[in-house]
C-alpha cells in the first residue's frame, strides 16, 4: 500500500470512530488502539505533508499555531435575534406573524437558546473548509483550526448524504459545563482568577492562538441552520432531521407546535429542565417552521421577522447573609466567602458564594445580616448581585471588614500593585498555604499520590513530619504508624477518625515510592510554580528537557515556548531566583523524582558527541530535520540556532544555505558531510 492510500485509509476508519464514538457513543475500537492508528498517521502526515487530507482526524489535536485570525466575510450575513422577556410580547409577535401570514396556518419550531457563542462554518464537496466567529454579523474570524478540534463536527460529511457542492451550517459553540469547572478549578490550583461564566471562557477559548491548547478544552456545538443555494428542505424541521442523520450535533430539545400557547408551554417545560443540558443556557427561540412562510415574512433591518428569542430571567432570589469567611489558597490570595441561609437556585442548593475580593464587597457594600440578592453566574456559579432593601435585616447587623491579617496565620496581608486580590506573604509557615502546595503536589495530574488524600496531609503537617512536599521522601514506616486525627467533614460537618494502621502506611510508603517514575512533566507542575499548569509544564518540559535548562533559561527563551507569555515567563525566573525553591527541587532531585524529559531519557545512545555544537543546512539522505536533531542531542551533541565562532561543526546536506557556508569558511568552522557525521557517530575501532 502506498502512502496515500494508507492515508486516506486510516483517515477514514478514525473519522467513522470518532463520528460513532461523539454522535452515537458507540465505542467501536480501544483507546490504545485508537491512539495507536492515530499515532500512525501522525507520522505519516509528516514525512509526507503535502499528502494529508483536510478532513484529516489528526486535526482534532489541535497543534497549529495561528498568529492572527484572518478577517472574512460570511457568504450571508449572521444577524441577531429580537428578544423578550414576557410572555405577553411573544403573544404580540405571535399576532403579527398572523396577520401578515394572511389566513395561512402554520407552525414554530422550539429551541434552547444556548450561550455560547454563534458559528458558521461552510463546507465543500461534503469537506469542512473554514469555521468563523459572527463577528460583527458581516465579517468574522476565520478559527477553523480551533472549530476543527470540536469532536462532534464531522470534518466530512459522508456523499451520500450531503446536498450541494457548497452549504454552510451554524451552530452555537460551547464549553461544557464540566469542562467550564474543569478549567477553573486548574486555573484557581495555579494561581489564576477563575473565568466568569462558560459563555466568556467559550469565547475566550475559540480565539485562542494555539489550537492543542484549544483541543484539550473539549469544546462542543450544537447545530441549529443549514444554508445553501439548493431548496432542498422546504422546512426547518426536515433540515434539524437530515442535519442529525449527516451526523451533525443537534440537540433534541426541539419541538415542533402549533399555537403561541403550546410555545409558552414549551418554555414553562424547559426553565428547569434546562439546567440538565451540557452547556449554559439563556432562553428559547421560537422559529417559523416553512421557509415558504419566512420568505414572506422577511427581516427588519437587524434580525428576522420570522424569529424571536424568549429570554429567563436569571433566577435571583434573596437570603440572609449570616457571615463572611476568608479563605487563603495555595498562593496565598485571601478569598472572602459569603456563609448564606440555604436557598435553591437553578435546581441546587446554594450555601455559599464567592464574594471575589475586598472591592467586590465595599461596591456591594454588605453588612452581616443583611438579605441579599443570589444569581448564578452564567447558570453555574453562584453570585451575590446586591443588598435586598425590602427585607428588614437582623438583630446582629455588622458591615463586613475585610481582615488585615491573615485570617489563618496572622501576617499582615499584602496587595500587589494593579491586582484585586490581597495576598499572606507568609508562603513557608501559613498552614493553608503549606497544605495547598502538598496538595497540589500530590494531586492525580500531578505526582498522583491519593493514598495520601483524605485528610492524610493534615495529620503529617501537624505532627511537624512535612513542611513541604520534599519531606514525604524522607517518612518511614515506624514514624507514621499510629498517627491519628478526628476529621470534619468542611460540608457536612460529620466527624471522621483517621489512623494509620499497618495497611494504611504500607500505601502511604507505596503511593510515595511510585511517585518516583512519574514523568518530568509531571514533576514540574506538581512543584507548584505560579501560573504553570499542566499544559505549559508539558510544553516546558517538551522544550528545556531538563530541569537544569529550565533553571538557567533567560526570559527570551522562555518566551519561544509555545504558550508560553510574559507573565508566566517571568513567574518561572521569579521561582528560581529564590534559594529556597532551589533547593526544594535539589532535595526532590535528590529523593529520585524525574527531572529529564522522558523522550531524552530513553533515547541516549552514547556520548561520541559530548560537548560539541551543530548547526545543519540543506535536506539529507537518511535523516529528516527532526530525525538529524534527535540523533545530535541522543549521542551528547548539543544544536545552535546560527553559525557563530562557538559553533564546531555545520553539517552541510544538499541546497545547504550559501550565506552559511560563506560565514562558516569565513570563521573557519569545519564543514562536514552526512556520512562524515554518521562516521563521528561510531569511533574508528583502535
Ligand atoms: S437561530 C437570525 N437558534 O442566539 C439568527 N440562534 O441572539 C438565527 N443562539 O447569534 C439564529 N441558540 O448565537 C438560533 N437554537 C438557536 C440558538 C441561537 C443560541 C444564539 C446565536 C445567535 C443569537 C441570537
Amino acid at each position: 500500500m502506498n502512502p496515500q492510500e494508507r492515508i486516506d485509509e486510516l483517515s477514514d476508519q478514525l473519522n467513522h470512530y470518532n463520528q460513532k464514538y461523539y454522535q452515537d457513543a458507540v465505542s467501536l475500537i480501544s483507546d490504545q488502539e485508537f491512539d495507536f492508528l492515530l499515532k500512525e498517521l501522525e507520522e505519516l502526515e509528516k514525512k509526507y505533508p503535502e499528502l494529508a487530507r483536510e478532513d484529516s482526524p489528526t486535526h482534532r489535536v489541535g497543534g497549529t499555531i495561528t498568529k492572527s485570525f484572518e478577517t472574512v466575510a460570511h457568504r450571508y450575513p449572521m444577524l441577531s435575534l429580537s428578544n423578550t422577556y414576557s410572555e405577553q410580547e411573544l403573544i404580540d409577535w405571535d399576532e403579527r406573524i398572523r396577520k401578515i401570514l394572511d389566513k395561512d396556518s402554520y407552525e414554530y419550531i422550539c429551541e434552547i437558546k444556548f450561550d455560547g457563542i454563534s458559528l458558521s462554518m461552510v463546507y465543500e464537496n461534503g469537506v469542512l473548509k473554514r469555521g468563523v466567529t459572527r463577528g460583527d454579523g458581516q465579517r468574522g474570524d476565520d478559527i477553523t483550526t480551533n472549530v476543527k478540534t470540536i469532536r462532534s463536527l464531522p470534518l466530512r460529511v459522508r456523499s451520500e448524504l450531503q446536498t450541494s457542492a457548497v452549504f454552510e451550517i451554524r451552530g452555537e459553540g460551547f464549553l461544557p459545563n464540566k469542562e467550564f469547572q474543569r478549567i477553573n478549578a486548574e486555573r484557581e490550583d495555579i494561581g489564576e482568577p477563575a473565568l466568569a461564566n462558560p459563555r466568556n471562557a467559550a469565547s475566550g477559548t475559540f480565539k485562542m492562538q494555539d489550537s492543542s491548547v484549544v483541543a484539550s478544552r473539549n469544546l462542543d456545538c450544537f447545530i441549529y441552520q443549514f444554508i445553501s443555494e439548493d431548496d432542498r428542505f422546504q422546512t426547518h424541521e426536515e433540515s434539524l432531521i437530515d442535519l442529525k442523520s449527516m451526523g451533525f450535533n443537534v440537540s433534541q430539545s426541539w419541538k415542533k407546535v402549533n399555537t403561541i400557547q403550546e410555545v409558552i408551554e414549551y418554555i414553562n417545560e424547559w426553565s428547569d429542565k434546562r439546567h440538565t443540558l451540557p452547556c449554559a443556557t439563556d432562553g428559547i427561540v421560537i422559529k417559523v417552521n416553512s421557509y415558504r412562510q419566512r420568505e414572506e415574512l422577511g427581516f427588519t433591518a437587524k434580525s428576522p421577522r420570522w424569529a424571536i428569542a424568549y429570554k429567563y430571567k436569571a433566577e435571583s432570589k434573596s437570603t440572609l447573609l449570616k457571615g463572611v469567611t476568608y479563605q487563603v489558597g495555595r498562593t496565598g490570595a485571601v478569598t472572602p466567602v459569603a456563609e448564606l441561609e440555604a436557598i435553591e437556585l437553578s435546581m441546587t442548593t446554594v450555601r455559599r458564594a464567592t464574594l471575589h475580593n475586598a472591592d467586590e464587597i465595599k461596591r456591594l457594600g454588605l453588612c452581616i445580616g443583611d438579605y441579599v440578592f443570589v444569581e448564578k453566574a452564567g447558570e453555574i456559579i453562584p453570585k451575590v448581585t446586591g443588598v435586598d432593601a425590602s427585607r428588614p435585616s437582623a438583630l446582629f447587623r455588622e458591615e463586613v471588614q475585610f481582615p488585615t491579617a491573615c485570617p489563618s496565620c496572622g501576617t499582615g496581608l499584602v496587595r500587589t500593585e494593579g491586582e484585586a486580590a490581597y495576598y499572606c506573604p507568609n508562603e513557608k509557615t501559613c498552614p493553608p498555604q503549606v497544605k495547598g502546595r502538598i496538595e497540589h503536589f500530590i494531586q492525580r495530574k500531578a505526582m498522583n499520590i491519593d493514598s495520601l488524600g483524605e485528610g492524610k496531609i493534615e495529620i503529617l503537617i501537624e505532627n511537624r513530619m512535612i513542611d513541604d512536599a520534599s519531606d514525604l521522601y524522607r517518612l518511614n514506616y515506624d514514624s507514621l504508624l499510629g498517627l491519628e486525627k478526628v476529621h470534619v467533614d468542611e460540608e457536612t460537618g460529620k466527624e471522621r477518625k483517621v489512623s494509620f494502621k499497618e495497611k494504611t502506611v504500607q500505601n502511604i510508603l507505596d503511593g510515595i515510592e511510585k511517585s518516583k517514575s512519574q514523568p518530568f512533566s509531571k514533576v514540574l507542575f506538581a512543584i507548584g510554580i505560579r501560573f504553570v499548569g499542566e499544559t505549559t509544564a508539558q510544553k516546558l518540559a517538551a522544550y528545556f528537557k531538563d530541569i537544569n535548562q529550565l533553571k538557567l533559561a533567560t526570559y527570551d527563551a522562555l518566551m519561544t515556548v509555545p504558550d508560553v507569555g510574559g507573565k508566566v515567563a517571568q513567574s518561572i525566573l521569579d521561582y528560581f531566583s529564590e534559594e529556597a525553591n532551589v533547593q526544594f527541587v535539589e532535595r526532590l532531585e535528590a529523593a529520585g523524582l524525574q527531572m529529564v524529559s522522558e523522550s531524552v531519557a530513553l533515547e541516549v545512545e552514547g556520548n561520541a558527541l559530548d560537548g560539541k555544537t551543530f548547526l545543519y543546512s540543506g535536506t539529507f539522505e537518511n535523516y529528516s530535520r527532526e530525525a538529524l536533531e534527535q540523533k545530535i542531542e541522543a549521542n551528547g551533541g548539543k544544536l545552535v540556532s546560527g553559525v557563530s565562532k562557538k559553533l564546531d561543526f555545520l553539517i552541510v546536506g544538499v541546497n545547504a544555505g550559501p550565506s552559511k557556508i560563506s560565514k562558516a569558511e569565513t570563521l573557519g568552522v569545519k564543514m562536514i558531510s552526512e556520512s562524515d557525521f554518521e562516521g563521528m557517530l561510531t569511533p574508528p575501532v583502535s
